[in-house]
């Protein structure tokens, strides 16, 4: 059974933690107030960014655009000296309008089509992945160039990250130098190794376990004449929605140790993290359009739901945390979305006050995987962003 949390005892832990609920009063008091509405601070992308590149020392950030691609997260992560992984036309397009050189984006899609490949390297992107042969023999388009080529590879854990990325992508540790040889035919250059322990990884150990593959797959590198210049560690690095989880410099600090020890000093790393950078400076605002009593259950029908930004409850396996601005006894609920479809449920055994129609309901962290995979099912009005500082 999740449960809310109400924002009179927020405001009231807030006056022993020193944490500011400001925003979320004025969000919950604002007089008219047009939902649903997608708030987002800038402040909160650059504290993400610091903090993440103070827990790695070490590694450079690629943003991946993926999760958000809004303008903002783009323009913040360069003026912060960030770079992008990106993985279509689309995201190149929309990550020169900053003015960065095409030429240190890192394109992590393994499998391209051709127009794809052709549009990034007519752009001038030069670093490329791949996990299988047939995709190395499109790199015989380009003889005119030299790109880099990473190979992907996957390893297998104990405990798996919540959105499991090694199943659809990275060949086995066997098949990385045979690939990297495949590579050298082409006249193109074997560059690195990159990987992805999937997205709200909890276990750093997964990544120790990754990092140690790739010191001893450059090890046997090594010795076929391959000079491995780079290693990226992908995403992954997780967010506190309703479970808790260690600080990012403790999460990181088994990743920084294993890096020191495994990987030699002249080879570059970077990481393409999402989530962590997007998720927290976007909060959620809905509002009640309708109540219903159902089965024993209060049903409160928000004017967002599973079509549009909750859709990360869907594809991104995620659970958002609730905040309420009603006090009394809690009952069960249910919060559903807007559109005619009884699949569009968000919150199904939900404790919450009793809420009024026209009331608002405020879902932090909702920065990642939400608002991409949203639609506009039922011609339902999308929320707007609201930017902040
Ligand atoms: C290749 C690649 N890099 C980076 C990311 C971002 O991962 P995360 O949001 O877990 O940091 C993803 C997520 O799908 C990905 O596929």
């Amino acid at each position: 059974m999740t449960r809310s949390t109400s924002f009179a005892a927020m405001e009231q832990a807030a006056l022993s933690k020193g944490t500011d609920t400001s925003r979320l009063r004025e969000l919950f008091t604002r007089e008219t107030l047009e939902t649903p509405l997608l708030v987002l601070s800038r402040s909160d992308i650059g504290l993400n960014y610091d903090a993440l590149k103070k827990a790695l020392p070490r590694v450079s950030i690629h943003y991946a655009v993926k999760p958000n691609n809004h303008q903002v997260f783009i323009d913040e992560v360069y003026r912060r000296g960030g770079n992008f992984d990106v993985c279509s036309a689309g995201e190149i397009k929309q990550v020169m309008q900053t003015g960065i050189n095409p030429a240190t984006l890192v394109h992590s899609h393994p499998v391209k089509s051709i127009a794809e490949f052709d549009f990034a390297v007519g752009q001038g992107v030069e670093t490329f992945v791949v996990d299988n042969p047939e995709e190395i023999k499109k790199f015989a388009r380009y003889k005119d160039k030299r790109l880099k080529v990473l190979v992907r590879f996957r390893i297998s854990t104990n405990s798996r990250a919540v959105v499991n990325l090694q199943y659809k992508f990275g060949c086995s540790v066997d098949e990385v130098l045979p690939l990297a040889r495949l590579i050298r035919q082409t006249g193109h250059d074997f560059y690195g190794l990159c990987f992805h322990i999937g997205s709200q990884c909890v276990f750093g150990d997964n990544y120790v376990k990754a990092i140690k593959a790739a010191h001893d797959l450059i090890h046997d590198l090594d010795l076929d004449g391959f000079d491995t210049r780079l290693l990226d560690i992908g995403g992954g690095f997780p967010v506190e929605y309703v479970v808790p989880i260690p600080s990012i410099d403790s999460f990181c600090a088994p990743i920084r140790t294993a890096l020191d020890k495994h990987i030699r000093p002249g080879i570059r790393i970077i990481s393409e993290p999402g989530r962590f950078i997007a998720a927290s400076p976007v909060t959620l605002v809905c509002s009640v359009i309708g109540r219903s009593v159902r089965d024993g259950k209060i049903w409160y029908y928000l004017d967002d739901g599973l079509y549009s930004t909750f859709s990360g409850i869907l594809y991104d396996h995620c659970q958002y945390p609730v905040i309420n601005n009603r006090d009394g006894e809690e009952h069960l609920s249910v919060l559903a979305g807007p559109t005619c479809d009884s699949f569009d449920v968000m919150y199904d055994g939900l404790m919450i006050p009793v809420h009024e129609v026209g009331d608002r309901i405020i879902f932090p962290l909702t920065g990642a995987y939400c608002a991409v995979s949203g639609s506009n099912f039922n011609a339902l009005k999308r929320p707007n962003y609201e930017i902040v500082a």
